[in-house]
């Protein structure tokens, strides 16, 4: 079975390669092609996973190319991970968006309009050349902003395109842990966009444990959200938010937080990973050794002015390992061998939520088999929860429109209806810098 990586030169294709290789099952992964657009970045990451590789026998033959089409052309699989503008355009990102006052992150707010607005047409062309080159394949998207650019490529791949984010799976599995219930045995109700979703129910064995959780102080400050929510607010919400929700219910302190920050996000990790590529690519450098000190502070530091704005101290150990790697692995083995399974995934609406139309993405459990994701029936949304979906999801529109005409209006109407941006003029300011800088806005005219 032959998965193709695009983005294959990116910084966790190793986690992805050290998911197969704990792979012995029949059916698994012969072949990985990394595609990437940047020859020197294929070259660090391959002697990371030969580094890997090195202990296991039958590992997975990999292949590196920079041909987009002979990439796709026999795959099976395609994991689509690009970062469009690299993570400098990231760091631009969020510091147009700050000096506006306004949020830059790179998957909500403004932050995540313009990285939105860059990615989708190229997401676009791969997914057009998918349905030509592969059109048996399925693609699962792991590049953000997930949610939005599974949509895109939806429009050309139907259901056989599928996006996936570590952030449900992670909270599902802590609210567990606390409630000392299994988190393989429970079923979470959650439900929203990506990045964008509440936790209203944990059921084991037929009983809602939440209510147990949302009652309890003590045990709703022993884990993450817990504590960067505050007790208070979740009892208010009757629900768990997202971690991302973070940004919209206490958006003055984290654009403050960030706007004081000596380095964004993006900025940090621009610097980090030019540190590590370069390493990577000396010869007395074990480059896999280089990668996972690499990873370790990029794990450790992950949403840390949130943390400090909230007081919420340090990540768990626990948490420390996101487990994107173990969703895409086991939606491919879903599908590709029938193992039945359910996964919190990002899929066409369907009928889920009657406040959206049926080809709206959004993030929901699924239940996965060699048919694909099928989105299970949940509870409606809480009035606020759907007037934040609603919202958001016609922000996701306009970017839609405006990559499909290259209409600079729609450009400005999807920063200006975001509730994250204040003002007309504010969104109309940001389209000027954003198309200042980056050269794959290009065609906003
Ligand atoms: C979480 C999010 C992902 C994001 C990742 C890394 O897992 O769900 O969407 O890509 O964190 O975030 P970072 O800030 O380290 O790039
Ligand atoms: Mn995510």
């Amino acid at each position: 079975m032959r998965l193709t990586i695009l983005g294959g030169g990116g910084f966790r294709v190793p986690l992805v390669y050290g998911a197969l290789l704990t792979d012995r099952g029949e059916g698994r992964v012969t072949d990985v092609v990394l595609h990437d657009t940047d020859d020197s970045r294929l070259h660090a990451v391959r002697r990371v996973l030969d580094e890997q590789a090195s202990t296991v026998s039958d590992a997975p033959r990999v292949t590196a190319t920079t041909d987009l089409d002979e990439a796709l052309r026999g795959a099976d699989f395609v994991f689509s991970a690009i970062r469009v503008g690299g993570l400098q355009g990231r760091a631009d990102d969020e510091r147009i968006a700050l000096a506006q006052g306004v949020l830059g992150q790179e998957t909500v707010g403004a932050g995540g309009i313009a990285y939105g607005l860059r990615t989708v047409p190229v997401a676009v062309d791969i997914a057009r050349r998918v349905a030509r080159l592969a059109p048996d394949a399925w693609v699962i998207n792991f590049t953000n902003p997930a949610g939005l650019v599974t949509e895109a490529m939806s429009r050309h791949l139907g259901d056989r395109v599928i996006g996936i984010c570590d952030s449900p799976v992670g909270l599902g599995r802590r609210i567990a842990r606390v409630l000392g219930a299994d988190p393989h045995e429970a079923w979470i109700d959650y439900v929203g966009l990506n990045h964008l979703g509440w936790v209203r129910g944990l059921r084991v064995a037929g009983r809602d444990e939440l209510p147990r959780l949302l009652a309890d102080p003590h045990l709703l400050g022993s884990f993450e959200e817990g504590r960067l929510f505050g007790a208070d607010w979740l009892q208010s919400l009757g629900a768990i938010p997202n971690e991302y929700l973070h940004y919209y219910y206490f958006n003055r302190e984290t654009v403050r937080a960030y706007q004081e920050a000596g380095r964004t996000r993006g900025a940090f990790l621009r610097d980090q990973q030019a540190d590590f590529y370069a390493r990577a690519r000396r010869a007395d450098v074990s480059a896999l050794d280089a990668w996972d000190r690499t990873r370790a502070e990029r794990e450790a530091t992950y949403m840390a002015e949130n943390r400090e704005t909230a007081g919420a101290g340090e990540r768990a150990a626990d948490d420390l390992s996101g487990g994107y790697e173990k969703v895409a692995l086991a939606l491919m083995r879903g599908i590709a061998r029938d193992e039945r399974t359910t996964l919190i995934l990002n899929v066409r609406n369907r009928s889920t939520l009657c406040a959206l139309d049926a080809e709206a993405v959004i993030e929901v459990p699924c239940l996965v088999d060699a048919n694909g994701a099928h989105p299970v029936a949940v509870d409606p949304l809480p009035g606020h929860a759907t007037g934040l979906v609603c919202a958001v999801k016609a922000v996701e529109r306009e970017i839609l429109a405006a990559a499909a005409s290259g209409s600079r209006a729609s450009a400005v109407k999807a920063f200006a209806l975001h509730p994250l941006v204040d003002s007309v003029n504010v969104a109309r300011r940001l389209v000027e810098d954003y198309t200042a800088v980056h050269p794959g806005l290009a065609y906003l005219t």
